[in-house]
């Protein structure tokens, strides 16, 4: 949720080229508005908009020697998306600007503090209260964690000085970058430059200054020493192999994804070791849980069934938000958390109930280095690379996959046929499940057992990138309520053969039907039944002349409550 990036070298050159590039990397995280902040002429100069960075990038027309540049490519939380909203934000008196990652939540307390001191706010952006703060505390301002609650991480730079300051309270990422004399600050590693050969992650509780090639930390207003971790950038952002869309690319790095994870997850000494660590913890344990958001739950959902038929353990799955104490019983109990960016709020604070009960967390992660990855007793990969489009599609397969290989070794034919089928369900996608010639009003998608997951896997990212009405529903269940929605203009799309009852019906009421048939037969291979769904989902938001990459509204990586 929001991007931040910056940058402090002494290398005047190109610095805010670069800065909007690393922004361009950051937008998976938001994508509504951007802006940066720069010192040049005597003057803090602020460049912000509404769009995407590109929209930014069309503004500035100018690349001024300068030695420190921040920026922000926003995910609205409080105040709408305007210009004025954007970020950075600056102090009173146009001194200090502040690029925010976070929510404040004593926001009413701040503002009257800052009454007090006849300081008044001119947006209702709980991130302006961060540099009028600043500005009062002037040479404390380590101390602006005992004044600020909430979850957070930002950057400010002051009027004439060319000095970062950085803050970061609770979860949310932030990390510095170094190569030969320039430090980058990024909400996320991918943003860093290929020259980039060192990292230190922010710690809860951080602040850091850098002024020149110094940087000088505290924790919780005591003076700490943070390690420069080594890092070796290996994602180049702009790569879209040939596609036109992430998605595309991604969707397509499924088959390559499904071989590398079961190779690894057979043949990898560490993978190995963990996994046998993993089914050692099983042998104890008369309940899992398995929690996520958004297309990770769906796969915790499927994950579930397939955990209480193979390991006959009760095994229930929660939308990360909706676990509550009293969900955990006592009773010895183990807990699987899946998610893609390792990042998500909801399943972080998920953590903290779970945690809280003593449970042992494994997280099934795509992001090591994150802080759900960090914060689990064991973190399986999930071996996809990066994912940039906001819509999931090829590490919900990989967690699937991955959370079937953690509990059974399977017969080499399997794993063999399972891949040469990912590859054909790729291959025939658009055979399987065509476009429809007109512009459905509503979909229903239906499926029983294992398929009714996949269906609510599929109208998920039907709707997330088209916009259009979508829903999947246990076959079965269609006539108890949602049938009287059913008319001429309702396309439904129905996985498997025992769905053949309520196809009738929809077609009864003059609704269109698209029977994909489902094998459940191989363990694995069923996973990649998926595939259809995703490309039907980019194809129509494609027709639709939407972005597929960029849906309105989301963002990939939702760090806030
Ligand atoms: C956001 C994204 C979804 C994603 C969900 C969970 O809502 O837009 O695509 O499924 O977060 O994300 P995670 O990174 O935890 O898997």
């Amino acid at each position: 949720m929001c991007g931040i990036f910056g940058i402090i070298s002494q290398q005047p050159k190109n610095l805010i080229k670069k800065t909007l590039e690393g922004l361009k990397i950051l937008e998976y995280r938001g994508y509504d508005s951007a802006g940066i902040a720069y010192n040049h002429n005597k003057k803090l100069n602020i460049i912000k908009s509404v769009g995407d960075i590109n929209e930014l990038s069309n503004k500035i027309n100018t690349q001024p020697q300068i030695k420190a540049c921040i920026g922000h490519t926003r995910w609205a939380t409080n105040g709408a998306v305007t210009t004025t909203n954007s970020h950075p934000h600056t102090s009173f008196n146009d001194e200090i600007a502040v690029v925010h990652n976070g929510i404040i939540e004593n926001y009413q307390e701040c503002c009257d503090y800052l009454n007090q001191n006849n300081i008044k706010l001119k947006t209702p952006v709980d991130t302006e209260i961060i540099p009028n703060i600043l500005y009062i505390l002037r040479h404390n301002k380590h101390n602006i964690h005992n004044f600020l609650k909430g979850q957070y991480v930002f950057c400010s730079i002051k009027l004439n000085e060319n000095k970062l300051f950085l803050a970061k309270k609770g979860n949310l990422p932030l990390y510095i970058g170094k190569d030969n004399n320039t430090y980058y600050i990024s909400s996320d590693t991918l943003a860093l430059p290929l020259t980039v050969t060192h990292v230190i992650t922010l710690e809860n509780l951080d602040t850091c200054e850098i002024i020149g090639q110094k940087l000088t930390f505290y924790n919780n207003t005591s003076p700490i020493t943070r390690e420069w971790k080594p890092f070796n950038q290996t994602f180049i952002a702009s790569d879209k192999q040939g596609y036109s869309t992430y998605m595309e690319k991604e969707i397509n790095e499924i088959p390559q994804i499904a071989t590398r994870i079961m190779s690894e997850y057979q043949n990898t000494k560490n993978i190995v070791h963990i996994k046998q660590k993993f089914r050692n913890l099983l042998k104890n344990v008369k309940c899992i849980h398995l929690c996520g958001c958004g297309t990770s739950y769906h796969a915790a959902l499927l994950l579930a069934k397939i955990y209480e038929k193979e390991l006959k353990i009760r095994t229930i799955a929660h939308i990360s938000s909706e676990l509550t104490p009293t969900t955990l019983l006592n009773e010895p109990s183990l807990a699987i958390v899946i998610s893609q960016s390792g990042e998500t709020a909801d399943t972080l604070a998920c953590m903290d109930i779970i945690q809280h009960h003593h449970i042992p967390i494994i997280a099934l992660c795509n992001v090591l280095t994150s802080t759900i990855a960090k914060r689990s007793q064991i973190t399986f990969p999930l071996l996809c690379g990066p994912e940039i489009a906001v819509a999931s599609t090829k590490v919900f397969y990989a967690a699937v996959l991955v959370g079937c290989l953690l509990v059974q070794d399977y017969d080499p034919n399997i794993y063999n046929k399972t891949i040469q089928m990912t590859q054909q369900t790729l291959q025939h996608a658009r055979h399987i499940l065509p476009l429809p010639p007109e512009k459905p009003k509503k979909i229903f998608i239906i499926g029983k057992g294992l398929a009714y997951v996949l269906a609510l896997e599929s109208a998920l990212k039907i709707k997330e990138v088209t916009y259009l009405h979508c829903e999947g529903y246990p076959a079965n269940e269609l006539k108890h309520g949602p049938l009287s929605m059913v008319d001429n203009t309702t396309l439904a799309i129905a996985f498997g053969d025992d769905t053949a009852n309520a196809v009738t019906e929809i077609q009864a009421r003059g609704g269109k039907v698209i029977n994909i048939p489902i094998n459940f037969e191989n363990p694995l291979a069923f996973i990649s039944q998926i595939i259809p769904a995703q490309i039907f989902a980019l194809d129509l938001a494609l027709s639709l002349g939407l972005n597929p990459d960029k849906p309105r509204n989301l963002a990939k990586s939702v760090t806030v409550l």
